[in-house]
């Protein structure tokens, strides 16, 4: 079955050596791109899909967001837009209250997130664990994550629980039992290396051990303050550096020189009111940059890769080209995946038909619900 997308006013392909096409035309077949080049120069399909002139792009990889909880942190947003300063403390609130949950509630509250991001054009999510912070409750959040994605992340090191009889204690746990009952689960091991969470000693144990259990690194790194985690990350050779809020030049060095991608999440600065990531520092050393949602019920709950483009574009300086190429090829790379996040042939026939004549809309029209129609591996889902 092969289906051609045709007068398409604007194609970002996501692709380093052709990245936009005007009037152009793409053929997917069997859920791959086989074709992408002029309109007209098609090969045929079996059947057509008139886009009108509009923009065409890849789908949206969002390679950073902790879907798998319970309750939500209302109370704690409006007290922080009231002044409060966001610290990693109120994670404790969701892990109380994803405990309580049974798997089906779990599974019902990720899948309805899947389906907010799926109508805003993500096709490719990962998911984290961490607020089960238990064996049991660890385990069972990468299992319900494995239903919706292959991209599934280790996450037990999120912080350390109430509960713990010490963190020494429960790295070890997060290094042993914990470890060996997630990894069947899991592509990735990820901490959150921050004060208040786990120091470089921590992270890099962790790491390791999770790297020998056949899992890849990434980092939650310099979120909220200098420190170790970009380091880190160039040092085990993490796939990424996620949030990257405050780098010194050294940090910004390493990871352009490890060829470590940094995730910006800049809905995590909008919901927390703090400065953004300096993306115009990390695009000019050479740094490959991802933008991802970070969706969770605490610092930054949006599951809307437009919104944290727009953002990218109005606050962190990045043009909307550098934007579009970070949510979608970026993610890709952040994810080491390189069959999502582009519309070369070969890759998955995963698109999205904006309402609009350029990807430039999604900045500069924000919050329209631009996203027309969403298809994934050449099957129409939205
Ligand atoms: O990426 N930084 C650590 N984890 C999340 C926040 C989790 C929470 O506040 O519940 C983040 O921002
Ligand atoms: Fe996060």
């Amino acid at each position: 079955m092969s289906t051609l997308f045709d007068r398409i006013g604007l194609l970002y392909t996501g692709d380093p050596e052709r990245e936009e096409i005007e009037d152009a035309a793409i053929v997917v077949e069997d859920g791959r791109v086989v074709w992408a080049g002029a309109a007209g120069a098609d090969p045929g399909a079996d059947e057509r899909v008139d886009v009108g002139g509009r923009c065409v792009i890849p789908g949206f990889v969002d390679s950073h967001a902790h879907l798998v909880f319970a309750g939500d942190r209302t109370a704690e947003f409006t007290a922080r837009m009231s002044g409060r300063p966001y610290t990693a403390g109120g994670i404790r609130t969701t892990v109380a209250a994803t405990r309580a949950a049974g798997d089906a509630l779990l599974a019902e509250r990720t899948a309805a997130l899947v389906a907010e991001m799926l109508a805003q054009g993500t096709t490719t999510v990962e998911i984290k664990s961490g607020y089960g912070l238990t064996v049991e409750d660890e385990r069972r959040s990468l299992e319900i994550a494995r239903r919706f994605t292959r991209e599934t992340t280790y996450l037990g090191a999120h912080v350390v629980p109430p509960d713990a009889p010490s963190a020494d204690d429960y790295v070890r746990t997060v290094t042993g039992e914990m470890l060996e009952a997630c990894a069947p689960y899991a592509r990735w091991v990820d901490v959150f290396c921050e004060r208040g969470a786990f120091d470089a000693d921590q992270t890099r144990e962790i790491l390791l051990a999770g790297t020998k259990a056949g899992l890849l690194p990434r980092i939650h790194a310099n979120q909220l303050g200098n420190g170790p985690g970009a380091r880190i990350a160039a040092e085990v050779g993490a796939a990424s550096a996620d949030h990257c809020t405050h780098l010194t030049d050294e940090d910004v060095s390493a990871l352009s020189s490890a060829g470590v991608v940094a995730t910006l999440l800049p809905g995590a600065e909008f919901s927390t009111r703090s400065p953004y990531p300096d993306a115009r520092r990390l695009l000019d050393a050479g740094v490959t940059v991802a933008l991802a949602t970070d969706c969770n019920p605490g610092s930054s709950f949006t599951s809307s890769m437009p919104f944290c483009l727009a953002l990218a574009v109005r606050e962190m300086r990045m043009t909307p080209l550098e934007a579009v190429r970070a949510a979608t090829y970026g993610g890709a790379m952040a994810l080491r995946r390189d069959d999502v996040g582009t519309l070369r042939a070969g890759a998955r026939g995963d698109l999205v038909i904006l309402d609009a004549a350029s990807y430039v809309h999604l900045a500069y029209r924000p919050g329209v619900p631009l996203v027309a129609q969403v298809w994934k591996e050449g099957r129409r889902l939205v």
